[in-house]
């Protein structure tokens, strides 16, 4: 694999791809980003992988400084996948400048449920994603469902610039006991980890309403939250929403079948962990 660090080396080494498929990440890598290169490897060749924690989607009062990096470990698991280029920018290759032109999402998808406690984030996000495409120029990005608001807004960027990159949509990988797998669960203390499943279980249940016919979603999402908070959650939303665009179904979605899909994000002590299930 070729570890890359400046974007004309990246550019030199990429020449004359036409089917490359891209993984991009911020490192700390676990078993959820290697299902993204094994997805990658099936819609391209070859695949390309970046590491960069993008400091413009981190709010002044997160994580960024403490965000784990653990760049030797992540390149040996890279390399077991076959990866072809790592390309693991450097804060002044990929700014060498402040980074005045930004990707605005539209408000109505930009602004709600993650957006609306990460003010900025989806901007930070696509800012750094067009930018990495444009580094790489991909045939094909994969992006994990997982972070569910993000993969749709960066499908609706790739379409309205009429990007040449394809997105592509890969299942949330869970642990044995349903758990999303994170960067951010090596946050939960042991006691935690063993509660954290308990997201999944209520998005489970909250699904399992909708089905057998429970229509009022303002009274679900109520009680999700509820139980969460009674067992030492601090949950920010549990929000069931359309699949097509991310806004609260109208009545008669949930009864006309509409697709729909629970996201959830909640603290578990000083862990933010989000997750979603479709409907
Ligand atoms: O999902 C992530 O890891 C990040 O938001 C991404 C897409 C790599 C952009 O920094």
């Amino acid at each position: 694999m070729k570890i890359i660090s400046s974007v004309e080396d990246l550019r030199d080494q990429l020449r004359g791809q036409l089917r490359t498929a891209f993984v991009p990440t911020m490192g700390n890598l676990h078993e959820g980003h290697l299902s993204l290169m094994r997805l990658a490897r099936r819609h391209g060749d070859p695949v390309v992988a970046s590491i960069f924690v993008n400091r413009l989607q981190f709010g002044p009062n997160e994580d960024f400084d403490k965000y784990p990096r653990t760049f030797q470990a992540d390149v040996e698991k890279l390399e077991k996948e076959g990866v072809y280029v790592l390309f693991a920018p450097t804060e002044k290759e990929l700014y060498p400048e402040p980074q005045e032109f930004r990707v605005r999402p539209p408000d109505d998808l930009g602004n709600t449920l993650e957006g609306e406690f990460r003010p900025g984030f989806f901007g930070g996000v696509t800012t750094v994603v067009l930018k990495l495409f444009s580094c790489v120029q991909p045939r094909v990005a994969v992006f994990g469902k997982k972070d569910y608001q993000q993969l749709m807004i960066i499908r609706n960027m790739s379409r309205q610039f009429a990007l040449p990159t394809e997105i592509i949509a890969a299942e949330t990988y869970r642990a044995h006991d349903g758990l999303a797998l994170s960067s951010r669960n090596s946050y939960l203390s042991a006691e935690e980890r063993v509660e954290a499943p308990m997201l999944y279980r209520i998005l489970n249940e909250v699904a399992d309403e909708v089905r057998s016919g429970h229509l009022d979603t303002f009274e679900l999402e109520k009680k999700a939250m509820a139980k969460l908070a009674g067992r030492g959650w601090k949950p920010d939303y549990v929000s069931i929403r359309r699949r097509s665009d991310l806004m609260p179904p109208c009545a008669g979605d949930c009864a006309h079948a509409e697709p729909l899909v629970v996201l959830a994000a909640a603290k578990l002590g000083i862990t933010r962990l989000i997750d979603n299930l479709e409907i």
